[in-house]
C-alpha cells in the first residue's frame, strides 16, 4: 500500500496500455520531416515542433548515481513489454553505484564514468564523456535516474529536449535535496513525486507526470520518503513508456499526452 493518489491528468481506470491524453501534434508536420517518419515530437517553443527522427526499438540510456530502484522499475517494465524500448546502455559517475550492478546482473552495458573534479556537477571531460557514451549508444531519450549532478550547456544541447528526471517532491513545491524532509517539515499534508523534462534550471523543465502520496501524523522522514519511492516506481515507468510510444507532445510548459 503505498498510498499514491494516481497520475495526475490520466484516469487511472483505464490502466496502463490506455494511458495518454490527446496529442494536439497529430496533424503538425516538423520541418524537414513528413510525419510518415518515425519521430519523437518533444519541443514546442513558441507554435513550432522540434521532431527528432528515432530508433526501432526506441533506445534509452539510463544515468544513476546510487542504488538505482527506479532503473530496476524501468527495466522490469522493458522486460515485461510495458516499455517498448530497448536499454541501450546505463552510466554512472559513481563506481560502487548499486545501479551499475543492476544493470551489470541484467546483462545490459553499464559504465562508470570518473565525474572529474567538482561535487555537484562534471567536469568538461567528464561531460564530453557521457554526451560520447550516449552518442555511441545511439539513445533516443535520457532518463535520468538517480544522478546526483546537475547537467550543465553542452549536455544539454546534445540531447534537447531528450533528458528526463524524477524528482521526490510535486514539483514546483521543493526542488532541491531531500525533498521529503522539506516536505514533512513544511508540514504539507500532500507530498509526492514528479516526472519532468530536464532543462538548465533546477528541476524547473515542463512536468509529464505527478503521483500524490498523502504525509502521515505520524511519518517520519524515512517513511515518508519510502512512500513516495513506492509511487516513483510506478509513476516512471509509465512516463518513460509513453515518451517511448511518442504519446507525449509539449505545448509551452504544458505537457500533453495523447
Ligand atoms: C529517487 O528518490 C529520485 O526521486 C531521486 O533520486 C532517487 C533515486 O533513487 N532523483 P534510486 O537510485 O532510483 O533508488
Amino acid at each position: 500500500m503505498d498510498g499514491s493518489a494516481g497520475l495526475i491528468g490520466t484516469d487511472k481506470s483505464i490502466g496502463w496500455r490506455g494511458l495518454g491524453l490527446v496529442s494536439l501534434l497529430a496533424n503538425l508536420t516538423a520541418e524537414g520531416l513528413s510525419m510518415s517518419e518515425p519521430t519523437f515530437p518533444l519541443v514546442l517553443k513558441g507554435r513550432s515542433v522540434i521532431q527528432i527522427a528515432v530508433n526501432h526499438p526506441f533506445r534509452i540510456g539510463i544515468l544513476g548515481s546510487g542504488q538505482g530502484s527506479n532503473f530496476v522499475a524501468i527495466a522490469d517494465a522493458v522486460a515485461a513489454g510495458n516499455i517498448p524500448a530497448q536499454i541501450a546502455v546505463v552510466l554512472s559517475d559513481v563506481e560502487s553505484a548499486g545501479i551499475l550492478a543492476h544493470a551489470r546482473a541484467r546483462q545490459l552495458p553499464a559504465q562508470f564514468i570518473p565525474p572529474g573534479q567538482f561535487r555537484t556537477k562534471l567536469d568538461e571531460a567528464a561531460e564530453r564523456a557521457f554526451v560520447a557514451a550516449l552518442k555511441a549508444a545511439q539513445v533516443d531519450l535520457v532518463v535520468l535516474a538517480g544522478f546526483m549532478r546537475v547537467l550543465k550547456g553542452d549536455f544539454l544541447r546534445a540531447f534537447e529536449g531528450r533528458i528526463v528526471n524524477i524528482h521526490p517532491s510535486l514539483l514546483p513545491c521543493f526542488p532541491g535535496l531531500q525533498s521529503w524532509r522539506q516536505a514533512l517539515d513544511h508540514g504539507v499534508k500532500v507530498a509526492g513525486c514528479t516526472v519532468h523534462f530536464v532543462d538548465a534550471g533546477v528541476d524547473s523543465g515542463a512536468i509529464i507526470g505527478q503521483t500524490a502520496v498523502p504525509v502521515l501524523d505520524h511519518d517520519t522522514a524515512e517513511t515518508l520518503h519510502q512512500r513516495i519511492h513506492a509511487a516513483e516506481h510506478e509513476l516512471y515507468p509509465k512516463c518513460v513508456a509513453a515518451l517511448a510510444r511518442k504519446e507525449i507532445s509539449v505545448v509551452g510548459r504544458r505537457v500533453i499526452w495523447k
